[in-house]
């Protein structure tokens, strides 16, 4: 009998798992939507590799690590940025990536980056461009599942034997597997402003947690500067061609906040804005020196179009939005979760690769690379260390949650770029109303169990962020230690997940 692998999420990481196992296993990729929502799709300014003559992989270490605030796992970055070279390099003969017009690959420059290394494809567009090529190897050879959302993971007898699933009406399915791999992405709406697909909720990680998964680093949310106050990434790349920061009377302010100015890490970008907005200034990005914007960047010159911006004038109101997770499900370099047969990739995923701060696209090359190595783990791997996964407590409530708006408001509020030990405190309180004791998922509907879901992410970053005293990348305490401190601190959370209400 081949065995079963059920893969859960639909974007890049889910991929990649599923066109490396699907002609050796029976792989199946269950999304709580459609395949099409996810955040790779809609991913702008391209993926990081060190492919010009004069970088390096070991170069592209350096900037991750500087621009995680040296929180990161070293072997992890080593691994990501080496391979990631290959990776990219044996793709340049399969996607007609951004050329010059001498036939060179055609490298952006980004945020953070100490030199060009961002591989681009139809100017703004690299997401679908990876998305149709990967969803070409796995057509017909994986079984795609759309519209059923994964509400519990099934132990027995200490093994992880499958996923109960709901659909859209409310009808619960089990499913088998050997092995599953969730692969549903970060928490981007869990904030009332983000750059992330409405479906991306956290909920792979709720989904983990409830089952007695380590999950770690919760608190570093990254917020990208760029985004279009009605919703919409204006990528970096734009800044990296030669946009710029601007308040309302078109004054440059970057360069009082970091040496690299408009280009520096997102963390600190994002905060600046943040506290020039809170001065009282509107933040504009200037795009006047860009030749040829709309051939250069069209799925953005649409976005503008679509929400009545005219990016002509030359000026594009911006404003902040949480965009990437840093935290996640704990995973080794293999994938592998505290439990076992269970692994995560991808966003969901922490392996510790980004620190605190994540630099600008390393998300699509982490979501290859990686789940490469997932695939690969899969594939070798026949023994697994005895675990004992925790049981949960079943000590359940009944109650009703306030809706999801509500969280997200209150998350933007209070748990945002700039937090206070004071206002995460109240936060806390307020969430745990909800959800202490763990309440009963099993009679519930599914938008209940998703909104239940969104809440016990919510905690963890808002109870992670509590406990990290001191601010580092993108955790910001303004009552705690003030610096952009650019050395290793201390990790903390690592048991969060153990914790037994
Ligand atoms: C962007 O294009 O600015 C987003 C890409 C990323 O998150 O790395």
């Amino acid at each position: 009998m081949r065995k079963k692998i059920l893969i859960l999420g639909s974007g890049i990481a889910a991929h990649v798992v599923a066109s490396e196992l699907c002609h050796h296993y029976d792989v199946t990729i269950l999304t709580k939507e459609t395949k099409s929502h996810n955040n790779s799709l809609k991913a702008q300014g391209g993926i990081a590799a060190a492919l010009s003559i004069d970088d390096s992989w070991q170069q592209h270490v350096q900037d991750t690590i500087k621009a995680g605030s040296y929180y990161n796992d070293n072997n992890a970055v080593e691994f990501l940025c080496k391979n990631g070279k290959k990776e990219i390099l044996t793709l340049t003969e399969q996607i007609a990536f951004d050329c010059t017009p001498y036939g060179e690959l055609s490298l952006g420059k980004e945020g953070a980056h100490s030199t060009r290394r961002i591989v681009r494809a139809g100017g703004d567009q690299i997401g679908v461009h990876l998305m149709n090529y990967y969803a070409n190897q796995i057509q017909e050879n994986v079984h795609m599942i759309e519209n059923e959302m994964a509400i519990e993971l099934v132990i027995e007898d200490n093994q992880l034997t499958g996923v109960i699933t709901i659909d859209t009406n409310n009808n619960r399915k089990q499913y088998e597997a050997d092995d599953v791999v969730i692969a549903t992405g970060g928490c981007g709406n869990l904030f009332a402003t983000t750059s992330n697909d409405k479906s991306v909720t956290g909920d792979g990680i709720a989904l983990a947690y409830r089952a007695g998964a380590l999950i770690r680093d919760m608190e570093f949310i990254q917020f990208h500067p760029t985004m279009l106050p009605s919703g919409g990434l204006i990528s970096e790349a734009v800044r990296g061609e030669g946009g710029f920061l601007v308040d309302e009377q078109n004054m440059r302010f970057m360069d009082a906040y970091s040496e690299l100015g408009d280009l520096a890490s997102r963390d600190i970008v994002a905060r600046a804005i943040h506290q020039e907005k809170q001065k009282g200034h509107s933040i504009y990005l200037n795009i006047s020196e860009i030749q040829e914007f709309e051939i250069r960047f069209p799925q953005i010159t649409s976005i503008c179009e679509e929400s009545n911006i005219n990016w002509q004038e030359g000026l594009i109101p911006i404003t902040p939005g949480a965009h990437f997770l840093m935290g996640g499900i704990a995973t080794d370099m293999n994938g592998e979760t505290s439990i076992p047969h269970l692994y995560a990739v991808g966003e969901v995923a922490c392996s510790g690769v980004h620190g605190a701060n994540r630099l600008a696209s390393n998300s699509l090359l982490e979501g290859i690379v990686f789940a490469k190595q997932v695939a690969h783990t899969i594939r070798t791997k026949t023994v697994f260390e005895k675990q004992t996964i925790p049981k949960l407590t079943t000590n359940y409530k009944e109650c009703s949650l306030p809706s999801l708006s509500i969280l997200q408001e209150k998350m933007m509020q209070y748990c945002g770029i700039e937090r206070n030990t004071i206002e995460l405190k109240q936060l806390i309180t307020w969430l745990e109303r909800y959800i202490l004791p763990l309440p009963s998922i099993l009679q519930k509907s599914r938008q209940e169990i998703e909104l239940y879901h969104c809440y016990t992410t919510a905690w963890l970053i808002a109870t992670s962020a509590y406990r990290r005293k001191a601010s580092i990348g993108a955790h910001y305490l303004i009552d705690g230690e003030k610096s952009f401190s650019s050395q290793p601190i201390y990790r903390q959370n690592q048991e969060l997940g153990m914790e037994v209400f």
